[in-house]
């Protein structure tokens, strides 16, 4: 087994095996004396995997109680959150028992608010399903609901106390899902690791990919747990991404926006002499290897505007990452005045 540790404000495991669904209860057990837990997921991933992660705690000495969302962003809402404190409250969860997220990112970011907030906090551990919450939103404690007045606007800052990522859940991810995942993984290569991009062109197993990622969003949230600074490194081509979402009336996925968002900003980079061509080639490459969109029909005013009313932005100026090369990016502030000049040139760009 692959196990990545994570010293934030808590240490943690995360632990990256196949058959780990099966083993989950025994695995739990060892981080976390047997107690009631609430095991929250969504229909489908209950469908698929719930009865196993379940008997598996029980078996272990767990009591557990569920609580099943319907799938989709939809359900990362003040409603949920709602529902599943009352769920708790009525199940008389102590703060000695525990929260277990099993599914995508979406009963990640939920499971682990409401983790952060009922009885003021309690433990929670994270079974990811999908690539993108493998690699990203299980890692660093970042959770969140939606307001009606935008994504994540309501969260807080709470480290689980293990992430268990078994590969074999992947296998029944619809392509386009995957694909999601995967412009999460090309964007950890081209913040800071060529290694991970040559290693994408080969014949590869996703196990070791998973763990590589794991690793670069830990060293970052080691050095920047509460995103003051080079955590925003990770918002590469996700502040354009965030127009592109939000003009598609969400109906472009994120990972699809996070992918042309890279495109754009490497073109803009290379518009003004900051990056070279051969990083923009990598990167087309990449995306077109999986099945990854790379234009967009919205307009730069379009997308600055989005960025510019994103929670990201801080007072007069906006913080940007920048690829340089093929692996390397860097932030850079530039007054926000000046955002339009810069991300025309992407425009400029063929
Ligand atoms: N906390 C963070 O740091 C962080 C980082 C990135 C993204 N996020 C959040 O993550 C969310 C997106 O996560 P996501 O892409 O995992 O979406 P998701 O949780 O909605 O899952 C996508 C779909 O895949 C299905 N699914 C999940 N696992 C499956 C499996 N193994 N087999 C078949 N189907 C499966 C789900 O039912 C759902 O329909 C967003 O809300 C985003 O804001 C959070
Ligand atoms: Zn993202």
């Amino acid at each position: 087994m692959k196990t990545v540790r994570v010293h934030a404000s808590r240490t943690y495991d995360i632990c990256i095996e196949r058959g780990l669904l099966q083993t989950a209860g025994p695995q739990i057990a060892a981080v976390h004396a047997p107690c009631t837990c609430m095991l929250v997921s969504d229909e489908t991933v209950w469908s698929l995997y719930g009865e196993t992660v379940k008997e598996s705690l029980s078996s272990a000495g767990f009591a557990v109680h569920t609580f099943i969302i319907k799938p989709g962003e939809s359900s990362k809402s003040t409603q949920s959150l709602v529902l599943l404190w009352e769920t708790l409250a009525e199940n008389k969860i102590t703060r000695s028992d525990l929260l277990i997220a099993l599914g995508g990112g979406v009963v990640g970011d939920l499971t682990g608010f409401a983790a952060a907030t009922f009885l003021r906090g309690i433990a929670y551990v994270q079974i990811p399903t999908t690539l993108l919450a493998m690699v990203d939103s299980s890692v660093g404690g970042k959770t969140a609901v939606d307001l009606a007045h935008g994504k994540n606007l309501a969260g807080a800052f709470c480290q689980p106390s293990l992430v268990l990522c078994d590969p074999d859940a992947l296998n029944t991810l619809t392509p386009d899902i995957f694909a999601d995942g995967m412009a999460e993984v090309i964007k950890y290569g081209f913040i800071n690791h060529p290694a991970l991009l040559q290693k994408l062109t080969e014949d590869y197993d996703i196990a070791d990919i998973i763990a590589l990622c794991v690793e670069d969003k830990r060293d970052i949230v080691e050095a920047d747990e509460r995103d003051n600074g080079c955590r925003q490194l990770l918002n590469l081509g996700h502040t354009l991404a965030h127009g592109i979402e939000l003009h598609s009336g969400y109906t472009i996925s994120h990972g699809s926006a996070v992918a042309i968002g890279m495109v754009l900003i490497t073109k803009a980079a290379i518009h003004a002499g900051l990056c070279d061509k051969d990083t923009l080639a990598t990167l087309l490459g990449l995306l077109a290897k999986f099945n990854l969109p790379t234009q967009t029909q919205f307009t730069c005013e379009q997308l600055c505007e989005a960025a510019l009313e994103d929670k990201k932005r801080k007072g007069g100026s906006i913080t940007l990452v920048i690829p340089t090369k093929t692996g390397t990016s860097e932030l850079k502030k530039y007054p926000v005045d000046d955002l339009p000049a810069f991300v025309s040139g992407a425009w400029e760009i063929l």
